[in-house]
């Protein structure tokens, strides 16, 4: 999977005369605008693959459909690019058309969510965050919080609100929570559905579980969107969220910072790093310079709640360097 040497010659933003200078082509194929953290994500990929430093990005918003996704890695082989850059919907289904990037000699980088090729020669490298370890974390900070609430043995019901079924992010945060439920006798999954990542969705099916079960002790949400959807469903439901329900989320965002620190109504944050524009720019910078980079790059994450439980850090300390 060789790079071609067939780099756009362009003049260079920012250049003074008519000195020209050799831009990088990456086309972009993202998942959609589903969440914050998705927005956040995208922007880090424009503010990094600019004229100015060298690049022109191709961006693609697959609106959360794989098929989509294929048809933007096809025109981005059609158009000739020195690389493409994944962030997968879902985890399968993508040998044909890396393939097909492979034959053109383009090489693809990953970002954010992982594939599951037979074949893992068909893309170069892979950057993101450790899915399984965030819902562990999750599993990790709900034992420490029954434990110095006094609930430890308590019967505690739980609702899984899933991402996208098939993305790995879903992949492994419910791996996570699955897990958790399993090595506790007293810990029941009472309701498990997927709200795609999307907070009207997360809303609407929170709404309709309040609805049919009775005691609901924690909500994980498996993204802070999802979350708040659950955090206004569960208001409407004439409950407190963080208080009546433990609410656990994915992500770390601004609003989630925000709803720890100050109003109560998310529990824990765990961190899901969007800012991957630059990891991936090193990675081509790399490659560029004829070295060679680590298949899996794994993005050290934090978790955060207010008091500092289970291996989390306390929000307001943290607060000040949070950059999305
Ligand atoms: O793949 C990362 C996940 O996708 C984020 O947790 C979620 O918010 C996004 O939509």
């Amino acid at each position: 999977c060789a790079k071609k040497d067939n780099q756009t010659t362009a003049t260079g933003a920012g250049n003074s005369g008519s000195a020209e200078k050799k831009l990088i082509t990456v086309g972009y194929a993202q998942v959609g605008a589903e969440s914050d953290w998705r927005l956040a994500n995208t922007q880090s990929f424009k503010d990094t693959f600019t004229e100015a430093n060298g690049y022109k990005l191709i961006f693609d918003d697959a609106q959360q459909k794989q098929e989509n996704q294929i048809k933007a890695i096809r025109n981005f082989i059609q158009q000739d690019v020195d690389y493409i850059v994944v962030a997968p919907v879902v985890e399968t289904g993508w040998e044909t058309v890396l393939q097909e990037a492979k034959d053109q000699r383009i090489p693809v980088v990953l970002s954010d969510r992982q594939m599951k090729v037979s074949d893992d020669s068909l893309y170069l490298a892979w950057v993101g965050g450790n899915f399984l370890k965030e819902g562990r974390d999750g599993v990790k900070w709900l034992e420490a919080y029954l434990e110095s609430t006094g609930r430890a043995n308590d019967q505690i019901n739980i609702v899984d609100l899933q991402g996208t079924i098939g993305a790995s992010a879903q992949v492994g945060r419910t791996k996570g929570i699955v897990e958790g439920i399993e090595a506790h006798s007293n810990w029941n999954l009472v309701a498990q559905q997927t709200g795609e990542f999307t907070q009207a969705k997360g809303q609407e099916v929170m709404e309709s579980i309040l609805k049919s079960v009775d005691k609901i002790d924690v909500v994980f949400a498996e993204n802070d969107d999802m979350g708040r959807g659950a955090a206004d469903a569960i208001k409407a439901a004439g409950k407190v969220p963080g208080k009546d329900i433990i609410l656990i989320t994915f992500d770390a965002g601004k609003d989630a910072f925000d709803r720890v620190i100050n109003d109560g109504t998310f529990n824990c944050t765990v961190e899901c790093n969007p800012l991957h524009g630059p990891r991936v720019a090193e990675i081509i910078k790399t490659l560029e310079a004829g070295g060679t980079v680590d298949k899996i790059q794994y993005v050290v994450e934090e978790m955060f709640d207010k008091d500092g439980i289970g291996g989390a850090r306390k929000a307001a300390d943290a607060l000040p360097e949070r950059k999305y």
